[in-house]
């Protein structure tokens, strides 16, 4: 049997910080609204010349080095993001060119937040089936550059960053499981209202922003958040208490709180980053991961648990032996 294990994980931060005070100077928000309502505290803002693939190099480069893979051993690509650089070519085909990774199958995938499950499962089952040796899995976004920043309700929110990690195969148990959904009737709560065969031509820079009902968006969170990581569990006989670390989708501290109550879990159980980095959609995930590896909290053998949610809407789950 093969399984896919992760084998070496980074992440990466636009320089800029954006603090809660900031935000106060140019929308009418306060400190206070922001970390009761959401606890997010600071979020990280890439540069106008800054590009998604930009970060996802610096963070792919991290996850490399600490693998112990060069740039001849990739041989998948897979990319989670809903802000590429272009419309095509496919973010991956460019980060493998800035990167010199030779020729192999690379892509990205649209999944909202949930892009680097959606990923992260996607580069497990080429693993898996035999295809792949050694697979560069990323989730990334500059979302701010979809923000209107004169919209108090949705700018609060997001940031940018990246997250990798490197997959390769081994006889030991890595992946577990991975359960992946979504259900379409939810696109009006939470979207992004421009695309190439909608109003692209209409659009100009800052005519358009995320469309988000909040608080439907947030009920609907709690609730999926916590059944796709039950499903995770009953898939495999499992229950959380054999669950070291949950690592869920960083929309806003006070779902992950409601989500933790659902499963009747302790917080302490849950890594959490949405007080530093905001939403960062796609990267929330593999960041979270990256923190929780590099501060010692995540250990060799543990089991951990991903959960996530986002636009469309869409959900998934991947449970792990570290
Ligand atoms: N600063 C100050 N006041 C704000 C504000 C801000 N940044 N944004 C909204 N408000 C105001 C609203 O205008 C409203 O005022 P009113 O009562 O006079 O109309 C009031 O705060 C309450 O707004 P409400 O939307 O009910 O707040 P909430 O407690 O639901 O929190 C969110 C709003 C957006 C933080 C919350 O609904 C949420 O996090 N939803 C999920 C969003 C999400 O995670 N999206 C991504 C999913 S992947």
């Amino acid at each position: 049997m093969i399984y896919s294990q992760i084998v070496g994980t980074g992440r990466y931060l636009p320089e800029r910080i954006m603090t809660n005070a900031d935000l106060e100077k140019i929308v009418d928000t306060t400190d206070e609204w922001i970390r009761t309502r959401t606890g997010i505290e600071q979020r990280h803002v890439a540069e106008d010349d800054q590009k998604t693939s930009d970060l996802c190099v610096e963070a792919a480069k991290v996850a490399m080095e600490e693998a112990g893979v060069t740039v001849e051993d990739i041989d998948l690509i897979v990319v989670g993001t809903t802000s590429p650089d272009l419309i095509f070519p496919n973010i991956a085909t460019i980060i493998q060119h800035k990167m010199g990774i030779p020729a192999c199958a690379a892509f990205s995938i649209e999944a909202a937040c949930t892009g680097f499950v959606y990923a992260l499962s996607t580069a497990d089952k080429f693993i898996r089936a035999g295809d792949t040796k050694c697979a560069l899995v990323i989730g990334a976004e500059i979302i701010t550059k979809l923000i209107d920043w004169g919209d108090r309700s949705t700018c609060v929110l997001f940031g940018d960053g990246a997250g990798a990690v490197i997959l390769k195969p081994s006889e030991e148990q890595g992946i577990v499981s991975t359960h992946l959904g979504a259900d379409g009737q939810y696109k009006d709560l939470l979207y992004y209202p421009v695309g190439v065969s909608n109003n692209l031509a209409a659009a100009g820079v800052g005519d358009s922003r995320i469309i988000m009902s909040g608080n439907d968006v947030f009920k609907v969170a709690v609730k999926t958040l916590s059944s796709v990581a039950k499903e995770a569990l009953d898939a495999n006989n499992l229950s959380l208490d054999d669950v070291d670390w949950i690592i869920p989708h960083q929309a806003n501290l006070r779902i992950l709180q409601a989500m933790a109550k659902r499963l009747k879990v302790s917080m302490d159980k849950v890594i959490q980053t949405v007080q530093i980095h905001g939403n960062t959609s796609a990267a929330s995930v593999p960041m979270a991961l990256d923190v929780g590896i590099r501060d010692g909290r995540i250990k060799r053998g543990q089991t951990l648990l991903l959960v996530a949610f986002g636009g469309g809407f869409t959900w998934g789950s991947v449970l792990l032996r570290y």
